[in-house]
């Protein structure tokens, strides 16, 4: 539907710009703390449907429904008080809740793959904010990359994947946190953690006075929901080779901490959320140097560490 992608500039004549693009059923990519998301009308079936065919995404996978306030949420999903608690400690900020629908929600039912949940998320970024607030109404919005391929943290990576595919990008530079959000399902009778992210279990079990479980592996980015299976995402074109401590010919390191890589260092000073932060974009650059393979150095599983590891789990996956 769009041949040439608007690059927007954060300011209030680029939301304009966005907004009016959301409204009229189009597909306006901007910049969450998280990742890029590419987003539409919530409610629009046919504007769902273009995110679809944009990222060349399996139809069964749904999507996350962003909101500009978390009063909003009570319109379409049962806010539960362990979710009020989630909610009232984490948003606006990377946590997505999957609540049971409300009646008359009003969303497209390609948003949620026909399933009787939806994932909330009420982001912090002020772009966000901003265009979300204008728009006025819920946007579904997955990560703004090519189904498969690494989540973009820049307008650049955006347009290396969709340019051309989508209406506009608003370029708001690079995310602060730079993985995707965490995500908890709150539809069951206990909370289970489906992916690991920026909040970790141990900071929401102590907002919601109960314990947070699973293994963060019960969702897939772009197939459809498959408890406890691994499989491949966010995954660069190169080979990567994970806890590596050296180099091997034809390979390029990507250090940590001490380990000082051939390349490039996600954190010289082993800062975790300095290092999630550049993961993407590194991965990035790396994959275009036509490298034998990416090796990587260890990386602590604590906090966001936990999720920096599952997503090198998945980008190492080998093809099928
Ligand atoms: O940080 C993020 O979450 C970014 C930004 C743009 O908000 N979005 C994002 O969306 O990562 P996406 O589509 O790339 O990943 C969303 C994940 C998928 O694994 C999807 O299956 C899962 O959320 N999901 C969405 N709705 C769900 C639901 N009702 N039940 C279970 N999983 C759901
Ligand atoms: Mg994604």
């Amino acid at each position: 539907m769009a041949p040439i992608t608007e690059i927007l500039a954060p300011d209030s004549a680029g939301i304009a710009r966005g907004a009016a693009l959301l409204a009229a059923g189009g597909l306006v990519a901007f910049p969450t703390e998280t990742v890029y998301g590419l987003g539409a009308d919530a409610r629009s079936d046919s504007a769902v449907a273009g995110i679809y065919a944009a990222k060349g995404r399996p139809s069964v996978n749904p999507l996350i429904v962003h909101l500009a306030a978390p009063d909003q949420a009570a319109a379409l999903a049962q806010v539960t008080p362990l979710a009020e608690r989630l909610a009232g400690a984490f948003w606006p900020g990377p946590l997505t809740l999957v609540l049971p629908l409300r009646d008359g929600h009003g969303l497209s039912e390609r948003v949620t793959a026909g399933l009787g949940t939806v994932g909330l998320r009420v982001p912090d970024a002020p772009v966000a904010q901003a265009l979300l607030t204008t728009f006025g109404g819920p946007v579904a919005a997955p990560s703004a990359n090519p189904s498969g391929r690494i989540s973009p943290t820049t307008a650049a990576h955006v347009l290396e994947g969709l340019a051309g595919r989508i209406d506009a990008v608003i370029d708001g530079g690079a995310c602060t946190v730079g993985l995707e959000s965490t995500i908890v399902d709150l539809s069951g009778e206990t909370p289970r953690l489906l992916r690991a992210g920026a909040v970790s279990v141990e900071e929401m079990s102590a907002a919601a006075s109960l314990p947070v479980t699973g293994d963060g592996k019960a969702t897939e980015d772009d197939a459809p929901s498959a408890p406890g299976q691994m499989s491949r995402h966010y995954a660069p074109r190169t080979p990567l080779r994970l806890n590596a401590t050296d180099v091997l010919p034809g390979e390029l390191l990507l250090g940590f901490g001490p380990v000082q890589g051939s390349a490039e260092n996600l954190s010289p000073a082993g800062d975790l959320r300095e290092a999630a932060a550049n993961l993407f974009a590194a991965l990035h650059r790396l994959d275009e140097q036509g490298a034998r393979a990416i090796a990587i150095a260890p990386i602590p599983d604590t906090g966001i560490g936990r999720a920096l590891n599952d997503r090198l789990r998945r980008a190492a996956t080998p093809r099928l």
